[in-house]
């Protein structure tokens, strides 16, 4: 049984957890900067790298005090390495060097997207693999083929935006706060969902890549007219705006959902994993639960706390590769990609 204390620092959140065994997560702490970020739209690179100096100790000490553990109890420490905001990235990794140095810890190298991958496991346990793995959220949009965890492979990802960052574009065109992905779930309720027919991007038969500029653009359009970009949107009623972000939220789940069945077919597989910030959304959990009910598919979802950027699933990844014999050097630098 391994003490594994985790740490993230890729985008926007600063993230510490202690998880044992890879499931039990005994403190999972997450300072958002999400309001130092609303006013500019987006995620400010400079701003993001001085809130993790600022937030990082903190953070760490609660999720050590959280999980009543000492530096004795910590096993080995894991820390997300690539990709995300370097400036960023570098905040945690240096974080992880010097505790692995003045503790004489191992130190573990974790990949952000596939912490996502794995953090259905977290819950769910080994039983999840075998799994076609779906990742969405605001930095990817990608399906992977997981056999074990020895073997992942991707099939398939998006060739211009991500699933999260159509949500939060589509949410400014409808002046709708930052981010936008949870807003648009929100407003979605009230909506119609077949109000309006937004096109859903296949990219072909054979296809389990994924495009979303196009819709993007095609709300914009829907919003202001044809060929433009603003002014629309005064016109239009508190319904008719809740009816647009609930289609364009239906043609974007209406893809996930189709492509990943795709996949179960090409692969055989019989499971599913969905983990990401997008995986939260309340409609694609629902849609993708019945479509593999449908199939006779088992899913799992990464739980909600989960699925945003979260150090548990750095340390749950982080401990399997712990059991791997995979621990890395002081030497270990951060990397954007
Ligand atoms: O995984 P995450 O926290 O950060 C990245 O690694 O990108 O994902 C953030 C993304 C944002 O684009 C946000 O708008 C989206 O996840 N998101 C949602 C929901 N909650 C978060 N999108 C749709 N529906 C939601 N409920
Ligand atoms: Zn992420």
């Amino acid at each position: 049984m391994a003490t594994i204390l985790g740490i993230e620092s890729s985008c926007d959140e600063t993230a510490a957890a202690v998880v044992v065994d890879g499931r039990d997560v005994r403190s999972n702490i997450v300072a958002s900067q999400v309001d130092l970020h609303r006013k500019y739209g987006g995620v400010v690179p400079e701003i993001a790298s001085r809130a993790h100096i600022e937030n990082m100790d903190a953070v760490v000490a609660e999720a050590m005090e959280v999980a009543k553990v000492s530096r004795c109890d910590i096993d080995a420490i894991a820390v997300t390495q690539n990709p995300g905001l370097i400036g960023s990235l570098l905040i945690g990794v240096t974080c992880a060097k010097t505790l692995a140095w003045y503790w004489n810890k191992p130190l573990l190298a974790v990949d952000h997207v596939l912490a996502h991958v794995y953090s259905p496991a977290i819950d769910g346990g080994p039983d999840v693999w075998p799994a076609i793995a779906m990742v969405v959220s605001g930095g990817h949009t990608s399906l992977y083929r997981v056999d074990d965890f020895e073997t992942v492979e991707r099939l398939g990802q998006t060739t211009d935006d991500a699933a999260g960052e159509a949500f939060d574009k589509v949410a400014t065109i409808l002046n709708l706060p930052y981010p936008g992905g949870p807003e648009i779930d929100r407003l979605a309720k009230r909506g119609d969902a077949k109000a309006v027919s937004f096109p859903r991007s296949m990219l072909g038969r054979e296809s389990l890549d994924f495009s979303f500029s196009g819709l993007k653009t095609a709300v914009l359009y829907h919003v202001n007219g044809p060929g433009k970009t603003s002014g629309g949107l005064e016109k239009l009623t508190e319904q008719q705006i809740a009816d647009i972000a609930a289609s364009f939220q239906e043609a974007v789940v209406d893809v996930l959902v189709r492509k990943t069945l795709r996949a179960l077919d090409r692969t055989g597989y019989a499971n599913v994993a969905l983990s990401g910030g997008v995986a939260a959304n309340s409609r694609l959990r629902a849609k993708m639960q019945e479509a593999c009910a449908e199939r006779g598919a088992s899913f799992f979802a990464a739980k909600i706390a989960y699925c945003q950027d979260n150090a548990a699933m750095i340390a749950a990844l982080g401990e399997h590769l712990f059991r791997q014999g995979q621990t890395v050097t002081l030497e270990l630098d951060a990397s954007a990609r």
